[in-house]
């Protein structure tokens, strides 16, 4: 049986309802625009128009036609994917509640959004408004039984906001312990009628003795925010936030919006499982077939522009252990 299949088209009609368990796509986000960017004086980017190198205009529709775009979009999701399946679906930050409403009309729970923040942010204009730093991942389910959610999945690298956050837990459970502990033995020195005198060498001792008490229970009580992954290697995992930051960069870039795979990684392993069917209806320069095949997902990957088509296929056919042309 394939893990991979590919078409070269503008659908995925041939993909039996209820057959998929993951949605994981990038959709056109209709931001492209024609501007003068080229000639202002203080730019550093020279195009807006991310769809101009293929020669077609793959990002470029009118408000209102996107809007049906993302009708149509979601009531395709919607049938392919199985109940109790999952969606990862990127999107601009201009659309995201137009694809949440969209998503919900056509049957589907959107539940977060995730947003990414990346290293090569888009300078534009940037006397005038803040740079595009960020891009957005509207995720959810579809609602149903054995919906998959990995919380266990490892992040990506640990960040320094991930070692703020991590210190903050571990303080908040180290001190609430010792804060009892203190408030305990000052409330006996009280009943003793000992408190408020000059008892300075008291209190320093009981102070010592609790930090010392306190410390097998303190490591105890912390070591729930960490977990081990199957190398044994501990890695700090208190929860999964709705924000990824990913440093790396994309290797050869084969496509204008072209995603990074341990991004993708990412969404694979928290979003499904080994031998899970993924979608990809946008398939670009199949990065999301690389990130699905090498979790040990099967992809189904579709792709509209033959140069992207050729690209894809040659990328992800040696990766595949067999391969349906559809
Ligand atoms: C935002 S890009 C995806 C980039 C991809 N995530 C990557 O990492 O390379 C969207 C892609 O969808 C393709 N596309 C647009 N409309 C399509 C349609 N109706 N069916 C199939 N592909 C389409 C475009 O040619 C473009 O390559």
């Amino acid at each position: 049986m394939s893990n991979l299949v590919l078409h070269h088209g503008d659908n995925f009609k041939f993909v039996e309802a209820a057959s998929v368990d993951f949605v994981l796509t990038d959709p056109p986000f209709n931001i492209s625009k024609k501007t003068n960017f080229a000639s202002y004086e203080k730019n550093t980017i020279h195009s807006y128009q991310f769809d101009s190198e293929s020669g077609e205009d793959w990002d470029s529709y009118s408000h209102e036609e996107f809007l049906g775009k993302l009708d149509e979009w979601s009531s395709e999701w919607s049938q392919v994917l199985r109940k109790g399946g999952s969606f990862a679906i990127f999107c601009a930050d201009a659309y995201t509640s137009h694809l949440m409403e969209a998503l919900k009309k056509n049957g589907l729970s959107p539940r977060r959004l995730i947003t990414w923040r990346k290293n090569n942010a888009v300078p534009v204009n940037r006397q005038y408004m803040p740079m595009s730093a960020n891009e957005y991942i509207v995720v959810g389910v579809k609602e149903g039984k054995n919906v998959t959610f990995n919380a266990d999945v490892p992040i990506l690298e640990q960040t320094l906001e991930d070692k703020i956050i991590e210190a903050t837990i571990v303080a908040d459970k180290v001190s609430t312990i010792i804060y009892s502990k203190v408030r305990d033995a000052v409330l006996n020195l009280q009943e003793d009628d000992l408190f408020g005198t000059d008892h300075v060498d008291m209190i320093s001792q009981v102070v010592d003795n609790i930090l010392e008490s306190s410390k097998k229970e303190a490591v105890k009580k912390t070591q729930a925010i960490y977990k081990l992954d199957d190398e044994g290697k501990k890695y700090f995992q208190a929860c999964v936030p709705n924000y990824v930051q990913n440093p790396l960069k994309v290797g050869n870039r084969l496509h204008p919006t072209e995603k990074p795979v341990p991004l993708l990684q990412f969404l694979v392993a928290l979003y499904s499982k080994p031998g899970d069917t993924i979608l990809d209806g946008f398939g670009g320069s199949g990065s999301s077939g690389e990130a699905a095949l090498s979790l040990g997902r099967n992809a189904v990957i579709v792709e509209r522009e033959a140069n992207f088509y050729a690209k894809l296929k040659k990328r992800l056919e040696s990766q595949a252990t067999a391969v349906a042309l559809i």
